[in-house]
């Protein structure tokens, strides 16, 4: 979809949240943004009405496989959840400003907290393919950051504080839910990369040695543009393949989308219960 630039960021936000309030959005306690291949959670929540992305005014469409294109609105375990199953990344050729968007509508419409989840390749042993990891931090290496350009003070403050993206209340219940739930989770530091060629092995030992655990394309750009605008944030990563050079075997979006489905269940059982604990 071509952006309307005639109007700001903030009024285009605004619209798609007064419009997304009409269809029974507000009130919302949590939005979950669903990762390649996790879309099905979406499937779990009561009373759900589905969106298709194309109906919510400016919203962005995503051309990745995987990645479903709809909002979903239902309650969960009593609180009243959004899913957004399918982003879209900076690899496809948009720019932060349309990566981030649905962040910003998710500010404007109220929504306290988010929990942004992606698929990932495992850097740290630990992190071995279907491995779910709680991000604890992110390293943004995209190149690019989302808050580039003149701040509108009526989403956040020019210099954001990140000494605590991920909040350290949310990553706790984490640990409740999965300890609750029976699933194993690790926790780490995600590296954000633009993509969409896999990594090198040289470059994979660089995040190493730079104190990543996980390497994605998306979540920093979402993670920053929550902050900004002060909602709490949680990053879940199901790790669905050995970064490269980890093994010999060569990387493929295969893999992830098998990956994904393997932990789909144990995916879908620790948001439930961390839904449950909010
Ligand atoms: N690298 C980058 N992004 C990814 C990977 C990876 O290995 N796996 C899933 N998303």
């Amino acid at each position: 979809m071509q952006i309307d630039q005639s109007r700001s960021q903030f009024d285009r936000a605004t619209e798609a949240a007064e419009w997304l309030r009409r269809q029974g959005a507000g009130g919302t306690s949590v939005a979950v943004v669903l990762g390649s291949g996790l879309g099905d959670f979406a499937d779990h929540l009561e009373g759900a009405a589905s969106i298709p992305y194309g109906d919510i005014p400016h919203w962005p469409a995503s051309s990745v496989i995987g990645h479903a294109g709809k909002l979903v609105i239902g309650t969960l375990e009593g609180r009243k959840v959004l899913a957004l199953s399918g982003r879209v990344h900076q690899y496809e050729g948009h720019d932060m400003e349309t990566v981030t968007f649905a962040m910003r509508v998710l500010g404007r419409l109220g929504v306290p907290r988010v929990i942004l989840t992606n698929a990932a390749g495992g850097i740290s042993p630990q992190c071995s393919r279907g491995a779910l990891m709680v991000i604890d931090d992110h390293i943004n290496l995209m190149g690019n950051n989302p808050l580039v350009g003149p701040n509108d003070e009526r989403f956040g403050l020019r210099f954001p504080d990140m000494t605590e993206v991920y909040a350290a209340r949310l990553r706790a219940i984490a640990d409740a839910a999965a300890a609750a739930q029976g699933v194993t989770i690790q926790h780490g530091v995600y590296v954000a990369v633009l993509g969409p060629s896999y990594e090198t092995p040289a470059e994979i030992r660089a995040f190493r040695a730079l104190g990543a655990d996980a390497v994605g394309m998306s979540t920093a750009p979402e993670a920053i543009v929550a902050r900004h605008m002060q909602m709490e944030v949680l990053g879940i990563s199901c790790i669905t393949n050995a970064a490269a050079g980890v093994f010999p075997e060569p990387l493929h979006h295969s893999e992830v989308m098998e990956t994904a489905r393997q932990v789909k269940g144990q995916f879908i059982a620790l948001l439930e219960g961390i839904i449950g604990r909010l």
